[in-house]
């Protein structure tokens, strides 16, 4: 049903965008940002675009990860009204560049010169066969603890180095009548939270191995099954009512001070300052244990369509406003991400912003950056949805043990590819 409203009013606003002869001062954006924090941060592009005289037109999909977004944004390309942009993650922008779809700023990251100022890492995402298609937002990573820290205090926990630490830490809350892990059970969650767990399992060579790599010996392994039993470790101590939850419920779970912990991407953050929680006196963010060093990431990128003439001034704006380093240091300071560039200084962030700039600076000079699985950054959507689907029917008990989950990823990633 919402489906069928988002593509009836992107038809009617195409035969508008149709009956002017002049340009558009409008831009159309298609996003999955729906959550306060998420919200909070989409203003201040709005605000930069209204700036410039361009209005805003919001085509939401609620659904953290993306997954109805995309699905979404398929059916309104396939009926020849593409939003002005949307946001997107890994592989989406080329596939749409693959099959057509995406028009070229190469003149406007020519002129402002990104090609020096965005790490190759994000580049392989947003040009394709030469031509900037994309234009990316921020940096993410996935590989990090949010934890409560009035609740950390009262049960006397300190920061977990090791995965054995982290379980005495999740007892000690059980113990104390708290929530341990706060978790939503949706597939994306889940696998979001595994890529954490298997490059704290095997390590960083393991991860880049198994998720970005694909390589079979290394998805068959006794690490991947050991990586299994450590979910199924975890996932004793969540809440009964998990299944469905929210990523920003669960966040909030944590900020109440209802659960001591959730496993998820800095997106968490953005929830905790949106509810003006400042990071060690209200909160503590931790590297997942075991992963410090290294950084799992997944960047929200801004996909531009091939608009028609009278579109693409408002689509030349939203680049260069998305790109402009005031706007990559507010934006990221509301959205709990990074920058995308790398000479945006890190004055204005709190002290998990700080870190989680010195983290990706650090691991991309190291050779550990690597790319969520998860987020769609290790391998191509079909691998990914392959991916989340059995770590999601592990979590939830339809596949019943660690042996069975090898098989079933080696087999279902196999098919996939
Ligand atoms: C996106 C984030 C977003 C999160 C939850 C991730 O896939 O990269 O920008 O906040 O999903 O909606």
């Amino acid at each position: 049903m919402l489906r069928k409203l988002l593509i009836g009013t992107a038809l009617a606003s195409g035969l508008a965008f149709a009956a002017h002869a002049e340009d558009v001062k409008e831009v159309q954006m298609l996003h999955w940002w729906t959550s306060g924090g998420e919200a909070a941060a989409l203003n201040v592009l709005k605000g930069d675009l209204a700036k410039e005289g361009y209005a805003w037109k919001d085509v939401p999909v609620a659904g953290g990860g993306g997954d109805p977004a995309m699905v979404a944004l398929k059916a309104m390309v396939a009926a020849g009204n593409p939003p002005t942009a949307s946001q997107m993650l890994g592989y989406t922008a080329l596939d749409y560049a693959a099959a057509g779809k995406m028009g070229d700023i190469t003149a406007i990251a020519v002129k402002e010169g990104w090609d020096k100022v965005v790490p190759a890492a994000l580049q392989k995402f947003t040009v394709y066969e030469g031509k900037w298609v994309a234009v990316p937002v921020n940096v993410h990573s996935v590989n990090w603890l949010w934890i409560n820290k009035a609740v950390m205090d009262k049960i006397g926990g300190t920061e977990p180095k090791t995965f054995d630490d982290l379980i005495a830490l999740l007892d000690k809350a059980k113990a104390a009548g708290v929530i341990p892990l706060a978790l939503g059970g949706q597939n994306w969650q889940e696998a979001t939270m595994f890529d954490s767990v298997v490059l704290s399992t095997g390590g960083p060579e393991f991860y880049k191995k198994a998720f970005n790599d694909l390589d079979d010996a290394s998805l068959k392994s006794d690490t991947m099954k050991k990586s299994f039993d450590n979910l199924a470790k975890l996932v004793t101590y969540v809440d009964p009512n998990f299944s469905g939850r929210d990523w920003n419920l669960a966040t909030a779970m944590v900020i109440k001070g209802d659960a001591l912990v959730q496993v998820m991407g800095d997106w968490a953050k953005g929830e905790f300052h949106a509810a003006n929680k400042t990071p060690g006196t209200d909160f503590l963010c931790y590297r997942f244990p075991g992963t410090d060093g290294s950084v799992v990431y997944n960047s929200d990128v801004f996909g531009m369509f091939d608009v028609s003439d009278d579109r693409k001034a408002a689509q030349a704006a939203l680049a260069t406003a998305t790109l402009s380093k005031s706007f990559q240091s507010a934006f990221n300071v509301v959205k709990g991400s990074v920058p995308a560039r790398t000479d945006v200084p890190d004055t204005d962030f709190d002290a998990c912003g700080k870190k989680g700039i010195a983290d990706l600076k650090a691991a991309n000079e190291k050779g550990t950056l690597f790319g969520s699985l998860a987020q769609g950054y290790g391998a191509p959507p079909a691998i990914a949805n392959a991916y989340k689907d059995v770590v999601t029917k592990f979590v939830h008990g339809q596949i019943k043990t660690s042996d069975e989950a090898v098989t079933e990823l080696v087999k279902a990633i196999d098919d996939a590819r």
